[in-house]
């Protein structure tokens, strides 16, 4: 593509290329590190926005990533400069990660507004870091290319394969019910996360992953390749060449996001039986480039694409095998028929030429539209008086029998509540009660924490059940399963119908006429509402102050308010 700049167009030119006072200490400063005019004069300054952190083992390879991204990006004429971001191990980062999407989202932005930068290139992939990044450069609107971190290899205990997370939940169920040894437990610790990278089954870290790549953010293919894999340092080479590019043909965030792109990301989500975070995360992705999108949206697009990855924990296999077998070029080939094919990428071209002569390799791995692992749809977003402005769940990833069901409540005030009445062995429960969580959600948890997937009750494990409907206004892991439904809203710590639910109440859902209902009088209802006190602010100051005053629910994407309003940022006054 012909360059749309002149080096005096670049941003960077207002702090490096002027001759005032300012730009005399903007460029003794570089020379300060050994830099001198041959390196930056009429470059664009690319930075490189990295998540790696010391405590986060899905980005510890970033370190060196960041390396190979300013290999490529010194090829292709371009001055990197490197800078930092809150890192967000899923894995380490307590109450959960989701308190700070924003904040990274906000720092990200920030970041590229108060630095000379033309161009970025956005390192990360553990889960909320992929939509964290994306809002961020949305926002900001320079060039940017997303560079994933890639999934970790495939799990190994005795010969058997593990799957993060959806092994994790398995077995510890499994030890629960006496099943496997303490001995067994720990060596099971020590296979399940072999190598650097993230979550290797398809939960959130795959899932957004593969999303920005279809939303046209990656490099083609680039979302599904092993961390480890050696193709993957090639990949944040090339992304370094070519965001140089990218910055002089001035193609920017606003260039590729469209409702078709978004479009795209859905569909392909929903082939791959994506994690259910994934609906607030493109939500919020999507708001914050000004393109309208509702929860109803994804069910209408689960209807029309079915599951055809067979990945855990909706089929039987891991990243490492999707990858083998084609990755997502080979899928997005599969739903040619259903993709609009003409939406821009960071390549400078449509998504059709990116997946030009993809093919599947493994066609137990990535199936087909005409033979599907499940035609449940991966998600389904129901509503009812429980939930009137909607809630999610998977339905493949549920026992068949709990699709229609009708049961009796057992309510749970909270966390530390739940955790308690699950493991009683009198608990008067049965495989069809429906156990409910409340105040877990955005404000409630904080921070809608993954409590989503409630454990089932001890005494049940013992008997051999392993699914039951569970409700909540909390999110789930994507490496869960169940017949969980997630993201009730309003949450019940705003005052949501879910705050007064009381046990032994009766709770009809019907998956396919998408309805949930709380058989309770609306006279009843009222009462209880009458008679309900708002919780206490769970912050008196600092950060969860800021999140609990301008935090959205669930069905907006949990952004902030004052992030997703629209309007131009004014550029920095230098001097
Ligand atoms: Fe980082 Fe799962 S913990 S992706
Ligand atoms: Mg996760």
């Amino acid at each position: 593509m012909p360059s749309k700049k002149r080096p005096e167009d670049l941003r960077s030119h207002r702090w490096l290329g002027v001759t005032d006072l300012r730009s005399f200490g903007h460029r003794s400063r570089l020379r300060q590190v050994g830099y001198d005019t041959g390196d930056w004069a009429g470059k664009p300054v690319i930075g490189i926005i990295n998540t790696w952190s010391d405590i986060n083992p899905c980005h510890v390879h970033l370190r060196t990533r960041a390396e190979e991204v300013k290999r490529g990006v010194l090829q292709a004429g371009g001055f990197p400069i490197e800078l930092p971001a809150l890192s967000l191990s899923e894995s380490f980062v307590k109450p959960t990660t989701m308190l700070y999407r924003n904040l990274l989202a906000m720092e990200v932005e920030e970041l590229l507004r108060s630095h000379p930068i033309d161009g970025a290139v956005l390192l990360g992939g553990c889960d909320k870091t992929t939509p964290g990044l994306l809002m961020g450069a949305i926002s900001m609107n320079v060039p940017a290319i997303f560079m994933p971190a890639g999934p970790m290899l495939r799990g190994n205990w005795h010969g058997e394969v593990l799957g993060s997370g959806s092994d994790t939940w398995k077995y510890w169920d499994e030890k629960r019910a006496g099943k496997i040894t303490e001995a067994q437990w720990e060596e099971i610790e020590g296979g399940i996360a072999r190598s650097f990278g993230t979550c290797m089954t398809m939960g959130t870290a795959a899932t957004m992953m593969a999303v920005a790549e279809a939303l046209g953010f990656t490099l083609p293919g680039v979302s599904s390749i092993p961390a480890p894999d050696s193709n993957h340092p090639r990949a944040a080479k090339e992304s370094g060449r070519r965001i140089v590019e990218m910055v002089w043909e001035d193609l920017k965030p606003s260039d590729i996001m469209s409702k078709e792109a978004v479009d795209n990301a859905i569909k392909v989500h929903m082939a791959m039986a994506g994690s259910t975070n994934c609906i607030i995360h493109l939500i919020a992705i999507a708001r914050r480039a000004g393109i309208p999108l509702e929860m109803s949206r994804f069910d209408e697009l689960s209807r029309e694409v079915p599951v055809i990855v067979n990945v855990r924990p909706s089929g039987a296999y891991l990243m490492e095998d999707f990858f083998y077998a084609g990755g997502l070029r080979g899928l997005m080939s599969q739903l040619r028929s259903v993709l609009d094919l003409s939406a821009m990428t960071v390549t400078g071209k449509s998504v059709g030429a990116n997946i030009e002569g993809a093919e599947v390799y493994k066609p137990d791995v990535i199936k087909s539209l005409n033979d599907p692992v499940s035609r449940d749809g991966a998600t389904a977003v129901l509503t009812g008086n429980l939930a009137p402005r909607g809630c999610v769940m998977k339905p493949s990833a549920a026992e068949k029998r709990l699709h229609k069901h009708r049961g009796k409540v057992i309510a749970f005030e909270d966390y530390n509540h739940m955790a308690r009445e699950v493991e009683r062995d009198d608990l008067d429960v049965t495989a069809d009660h429906i156990l409910v969580l409340k105040n877990s959600g955005p404000q409630g948890g904080p921070g809608m924490p993954e409590w989503g997937m409630l454990p089932i009750p001890k005494k049940l494990v013992k008997q051999g059940v392993r699914d039951m409907v569970r409700i909540s206004d909390a999110r789930m892991s994507g490496t869960s399963y169940g017949a969980c439904i997630l993201h009730v809203a309003p949450e019940s710590f705003v005052g949501g119908p879910l705050a007064f639910v009381q046990t032994g109440d009766e709770i009809e859902i019907d998956i396919p006429a998408r309805k949930i209902h709380l058989h309770v009088s609306d006279e009843e209802l009222a009462r209880r509402k009458a008679a309900w006190k708002k919780p206490a602010p769970k912050y008196p100051r600092g950060y969860g102050a800021l999140f609990s005053d301008h935090i959205g629910q669930a069905d907006d994407g949990c952004d902030f308010d004052f992030l997703s309003r629209p309007g131009q940022v004014p550029e920095p006054e230098i001097h």
